[in-house]
């Protein structure tokens, strides 16, 4: 019989899809992406039917063999895509099929809706180990700015007004935090995506013998103790797509991140900050201002964060009022998820290669830093020392202020009298409080951005990230 359209039409359809209606519905533009998990799942699922007696041996080496060839074509860029063919599934079975006749019995006890659910599984679980591996060059380009720079005080910000001193080094680990934390996010996805849903068929399973166990070891779907994690409900299996909202979701929240750290660094990069420099192959000049110099890495990065925001809200709308179970609304998911990996993993590789080529301006964070407006808060507790009650404390600052304001000195400027005019209890070690050093020296409260406790921080993140 010859075959004119696609293999799932077989003979029930007495014509092939209307030329607009196969364009509007093929994936194969976008998921031939899977083609070396589908491969993959195709060589699993054929050494089972091998073992319970569904392929002779003869009939598994030659789908082996055909399918290995069509890997090669595909590598080599020579395997020719044909729309018509709908998806990634069908061209490469029904090329299998016309080199190898066995290939014809390869589909016995599967559907694409377990196969797709299986090729998706497989290539999120490869992309979020790539993605934390992204990720972890970023905290350790983020470390090694901190670790070089682990002299230089800037100013913390609150409400973007300077609030008070932290070392650089301590800014940069509180993204390591964070990141940290989006990698745990990623391996707890990692845990569910790594199910086997092969063998749950197109909704019911099969009636035939599968051995759901020996497909689910050969692709790795196991335990810590190498046992098989197989789906427990064949019609959940084909129809949730639960672990890719929950990628997007992390995507979304490691998306936030970058763009923070994004926004630091335009900051810091403008002549009003000055505090880094980023070397010229990682900024872009002005079609019109020769003297510009823009930060569009970081910039860019802050402004991917919006698709990788709509693409989470996509697949959740695109979920929310599906019947049970495959739909081929589903087929909607793979634009939004390749997008959401596709985006997070360069954006953290950018962002990384922009850090290594950033240089901290040490002059321009010391005269930000050695602003004395900043131990405000260190002259507060000064007091509390000598046993003020801390509003009074505060109050009373807020008066040195103010007279340092009047009489337009700097907060360390006043003199040992004028301190007293305000309160009688300032006596003459109260102008020590102004010694940057000594002031970081003090702040030893784990997770402070003092001067043991950031070096302390700087030692464990470069042993946890070695
Ligand atoms: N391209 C389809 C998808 O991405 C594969 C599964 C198709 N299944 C079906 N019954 N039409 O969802």
């Amino acid at each position: 019989m010859k075959q004119q359209f696609p293999v799932s039409r077989g003979g029930r359809f007495a014509t092939g899809p209307a030329a607009d209606a196969a364009q509007f519905s093929q994936s194969v533009s976008f998921d031939w992406r899977l083609w070396e998990q589908d491969i993959l799942g195709s060589l699993a699922h054929a050494a089972m039917l091998h073992k319970i007696g569904l392929l002779t041996a003869a009939e598994f080496f030659e789908i082996e063999n055909a399918l290995d060839q069509i890997a090669r074509e595909i590598t080599g860029g020579r395997f020719e895509w044909k729309e018509e063919l709908e998806d990634v599934h069908m061209n490469i079975e029904a090329e299998l099929t016309r080199r190898a006749p066995a290939g014809a019995k390869l589909h016995t006890g599967r559907s694409r809706n377990d196969q797709i659910a299986l090729d998706m599984r497989l290539w999120l679980r490869d992309e979020i180990i790539e993605l934390c591996g992204d990720v972890r060059s970023l905290q350790r380009a983020l470390l090694g700015l901190g670790e070089k720079n682990s002299g230089v005080i800037i100013p913390g910000y609150t409400h973007l007004q300077r609030a008070q001193p932290v070392y650089l080094a301590h800014h940069l680990l509180a993204y390591i935090e964070m990141l940290e934390r989006d990698c745990a996010r990623m391996a707890d996805c990692f845990s569910r995506t790594n199910v086997c849903p092969l063998g749950s068929g197109a909704i019911a399973g099969s009636t035939l013998a599968l051995d759901r166990n020996v497909v689910a070891k050969l692709l790795g779907f196991v335990d810590d103790n190498g046992q098989p994690r197989l789906s427990q409900n064949s019609m959940d299996a084909v129809s949730d797509r639960d672990f890719a909202v929950e990628f997007c979701a992390a995507a979304a929240l490691l998306a936030v991140h970058l763009s923070r750290l994004a926004e630091d660094v335009i900051l810091w990069a403008s002549a009003e900050f000055n505090f880094i420099k980023i070397a010229d192959a990682y900024t872009t000049g002005s079609s019109l201002m020769p003297q510009k110099k823009n930060p569009d890495i970081a910039e860019l990065t802050r402004g991917k964060t919006g698709r990788v925001f709509g693409n989470l809200m996509a697949l959740l709308t695109l979920l929310k009022g599906l019947p049970m179970t495959y739909n081929r609304d589903l087929q909607e998911d793979k634009e939004r998820l390749f997008d959401s990996a596709d985006t997070v993993r360069a954006a953290s590789r950018l962002m990384t290669a922009m850090l290594q080529n950033t240089k901290i301006n040490p002059a321009a964070c010391a005269t930000a830093a050695g602003d004395p407006a900043l131990l405000a808060t260190d002259l507060a507790d000064y007091l509390v020392k000598k046993g003020v009650a801390f509003r009074q404390a505060h109050h009373v600052v807020g008066a040195v202020v103010a007279l340092a304001e009047k009489t337009g000195k700097p907060l360390n400027k006043l003199t040992l009298a004028q301190l007293k005019s305000v309160d009688k209890k300032f006596s003459r070690d109260a102008l020590a409080i102004f010694n940057l050093q000594s002031a970081m020296a003090k702040r030893n409260l784990t997770g402070a951005p003092g001067t043991k406790e950031v070096a302390k921080q700087l030692a464990r993140w470069r042993k946890q990230l070695s």
